[in-house]
C-alpha cells in the first residue's frame, strides 16, 4: 500500500465545542475493555438506553458488528487486533468531534493499543472502563459457545485461553459483573459521567 502525499488538513467551519454547546453536554468515549463474555456490549447498550431516556444522544460501536463492515478484512492476530483498535479509535474520534457520547465494546486486549486511542483524544475524552469479569464467569456464561470451541482447539488464539489479555493498569472505571447486577453497573457509569461534569 502506498501512503498518500500532498494532503492538507482542512478545518471545518463549525467546531466540536459549538456542536457540544448545541447538544448541551460533552462527548467522551466510554471505552469498554474486557474478555469475551465479560459484559462489555450489554453494559454499553444499557448505558446507551439510559442516556436515550435522558434525551442524550449516544452511539455504540461494537466489536462483532464492526467486523462485519469497516473491519471485515481483519482477523484476530495481534497485528489485526491492533489495526482493529486503531481504526475504531479513529472512528470514535470522529463521533466525539460530532458531539456524540460514544460507547465502544471491544476486547482491545493490548494496553499499548488502548493507550494509542487515549493519546488520539483530548484530555478527559477517553474513559477506560475495565469490565473485569473473571474468566471462569465469562467461560461459564459462554453465550456464543466460543470458549467451548477454543477449549476443543477449534478456535486458535482465543483471548484468555491461548491469546493474551492485558488488564488496564489505570482505568477510570472498573466493573465486575459477577459482583453486581447490570443496573448497578449502569448507575456506576452514569454517576461517573455526572460527577465529572460530562453531562453539563
Ligand atoms: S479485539 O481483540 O478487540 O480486536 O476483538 P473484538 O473486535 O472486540 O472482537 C471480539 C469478538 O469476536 C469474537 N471472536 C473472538 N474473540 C476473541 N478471540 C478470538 N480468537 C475470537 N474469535 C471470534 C467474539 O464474539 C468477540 O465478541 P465479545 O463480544 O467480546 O464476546
Amino acid at each position: 500500500m502506498t501512503k498518500a502525499t500532498n494532503i492538507t488538513w482542512q478545518s471545518t467551519q463549525v467546531n466540536k465545542a459549538q456542536r457540544q454547546a448545541l447538544v448541551g453536554h460533552r462527548s467522551p468515549v466510554l471505552w469498554f475493555t474486557g474478555l469475551s463474555g465479560s459484559g462489555k456490549s450489554t453494559i454499553a447498550n444499557a448505558v446507551a438506553q439510559r442516556l436515550y431516556e435522558e434525551q442524550v444522544n449516544s452511539y455504540v460501536l461494537d466489536g462483532d458488528n464492526m467486523r462485519f463492515g469497516l473491519n471485515s478484512n481483519l482477523g484476530f492476530s495481534a497485528a489485526d487486533r491492533q489495526e482493529n483498535i486503531r481504526r475504531v479509535g479513529e472512528v470514535a474520534k470522529l463521533f466525539v468531534d460530532a458531539g456524540v457520547i460514544t460507547l465502544t465494546a471491544f476486547i482491545s486486549p493490548y494496553q499499548a493499543d488502548r493507550d494509542q486511542v487515549r493519546d488520539l483524544l483530548a484530555a478527559g475524552e477517553f474513559i477506560e472502563v475495565h469490565v473485569d469479569t473473571p474468566i471462569e464467569v465469562c467461560e461459564s456464561r459462554d453465550v456464543k459457545q466460543l470458549y467451548a470451541k477454543a477449549r476443543r482447539g477449534e478456535i486458535k488464539g482465543f483471548t484468555g485461553i491461548d491469546a493474551p489479555y492485558e488488564a488496564p493498569t489505570d482505568p477510570e472505571i472498573t466493573i465486575d459483573t459477577s459482583k453486581q447486577p447490570l443496573a448497578a453497573s449502569v448507575e456506576q457509569i452514569m454517576r461517573y459521567l455526572t460527577n465529572h461534569g460530562y453531562l453539563d
